[in-house]
């Protein structure tokens, strides 16, 4: 048996093996895209080819830690129901043995090109990081083609993420990177053929620009045109938190600005986080075939308390966010959750208006597992305005501070932890719940929080509390179970 066909039949035996153990998890998610067994990080290779959209993610089968990585791999027709696939890729041969680190995808004459990180490292302990490629004719079954890219001089072994386009009859790949003088950077590639690859130069980072001193390393990069300005989005390692930005241990968030192909340089502006809640990194976007820029990110962050999530006693850990349509407006990003997942909706749907006063109210038929809600014309005559989800997560908007703030009881010691950001004035929410992950869409999605959170399985309960007067209408759905 080959190396590849070893660990594609012991990832199976681990599925088989802890299948009841996961399945039975109260935390187990409805309709968010989880792994079946161990742990899943960032998606990878995310696109729309002929008409089917793939969602390739990070994969660890074995344990619910990190280690040496898989390309999962999900499909959907529609956004809404996804197919497990057969694994992608394996860390099978010498230039990935310590995983197959993100990457993304792209079409190439009728065929899938994967590119990805092959992570080496050796018995002391020193890093390796090759670029590789994979092709695949039907969008399931790849070969790999080995390293395409090896590490251009400037740069430590911290190289990797690889995203790749075309644009004005060339291809290009990003790469997150940490130069020589250990400072966060992204790097620029070029190619004709996607083959063979030069390197550009530092686009981004590196200690110099706007991005100047910011961190050490920057994962996961990703260029492409919104609204027609260039948006650069990437997870920078190593911000000091500032007020109430960069809270998380890493960051995820964009800048804007202008990239020239012509002379590979890009200037851009300040830097912004983009979601402000506990739990987002390593987002990925693709341009699917309606002409729409849809992300995908993590609904974590590494190194942040991992093994304290309580689906570690199931077997599994973390998931992605819902699929997020962005939009570039007056140079900042807004982020929606896709129409599509209107299929979600149960037939029932509940409409009130409300005029909270300072009691805590209950909404007959608010309430439940797995709930979307759409609180509009908000008016907040004074004071604050607070929803509680399962007795356990909390939002909140002070229309005296001015300030949106999400809690959470901490997974780790239960203890309440907050993540805050100014909002001018509150208009509407579009709020999902999954079981233990909320996502809240603030003012048309100008403002996003995403979450894990862990209610006492039993506890459905959705409670809205104001200080003094405060009117809204509200729309609840119970939304269908695909996972
Ligand atoms: C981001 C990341 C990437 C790396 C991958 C490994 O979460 O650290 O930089 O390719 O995860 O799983």
């Amino acid at each position: 048996m080959s190396k590849d066909q070893e660990l594609r039949r012991a990832a199976f035996e681990e599925v088989e093996k802890h299948q009841d153990l996961v399945e039975a998890d109260p935390y187990r998610l409805h309709y968010h895209i989880m792994p079946p067994v161990g742990l899943l990080n960032d998606p990878n290779g995310w696109i729309q080819w002929n008409g089917t959209y793939h969602l390739f993610y990070q994969w660890m089968p074995f344990k619910t830690g990190h280690g040496a990585k898989f390309w999962g791999h999900y499909s959907s027709e529609d956004l809404v129901n996804w197919t497990h696939e057969d694994i992608a890729l394996t860390p099978s041969e010498w230039f990935e043995k310590n995983g197959c680190y993100s990457g993304s995808a792209i079409e190439h004459n009728g065929e899938l090109y994967a590119f990805y990180t092959g992570n080496v490292k050796d018995e002391k302990g020193n890093r390796e990081s090759y670029q590789c490629l994979a092709v695949s004719e039907d969008g399931i079954h790849f070969d790999k083609k080995g390293p395409v890219v090896h590490l251009p001089e400037g740069y430590t072994a911290h190289f990797r993420d690889p995203k790749v386009w075309k644009q004005d009859g060339s291809y290009f790949m990003v790469v997150g990177a940490q130069t020589e003088d250990l400072k966060g950077a992204v790097a620029l590639l070029q190619s004709e053929d996607l083959h063979e690859w030069t390197h550009v130069g530092v686009l981004a980072g590196g200690g110099e620009g706007p991005l100047g001193d910011f961190g050490y390393m920057f994962e996961c990069p990703d260029l492409f045109n919104l609204g027609g300005e260039d948006v650069l989005v990437f997870s920078p390692q190593g911000l000091d938190s500032e007020g109430m930005k960069y809270q998380n241990v890493y960051q995820a968030g964009y800048v804007v600005g202008a990239f020239d192909s012509q002379n590979g340089r890009y200037e851009h502006r300040a830097f912004y986080e983009l979601d402000h809640g506990f739990d987002f990194y390593a987002p990925q976007t693709t341009e699917d075939e309606h002409g729409r820029r849809i992300l995908f990110g993590w609904m974590s962050v590494p190194d942040q308390d991992e093994q304290n999530h309580p689906t570690v006693n199931h077997h599994w850990l973390h998931n992605m966010t819902l699929p997020r349509e962005m939009k570039l407006v007056d140079g900042r990003v807004y982020q929606t959750p896709v129409s599509e997942l209107e299929e979600l909706r149960e037939d029932s749907v509940v409409e009130r208006r409300l005029e909270l006063d300072h009691e805590t109210h209950e909404v007959e038929g608010v309430n439940g597992k797995a709930v979307e809600l759409k609180l509009e014309d908000i008016n907040i005559y004074e004071g604050w305005f607070a929803l509680e989800i399962g007795g356990s997560a909390r939002l909140v908007y002070s229309s005296e501070q001015r300030i949106f703030t999400m809690e959470r009881e901490s997974y780790v010691d239960g203890v309440v932890e907050k993540r805050q950001t100014e909002v001018a004035s509150l208009n509407d929410l579009h709020i999902f719940i999954d079981t233990s992950s909320v996502e809240v869409f603030v003012n048309g999605g100008a403002h996003v929080f995403t979450a894990r959170f862990y209610p006492a399985p039993n506890n459905e309960s959705i409670q809205f509390t104001a200080s003094d007067k405060t009117t809204l209408t509200l729309k609840k759905w119970d939304l269908r179970k695909v996972f």
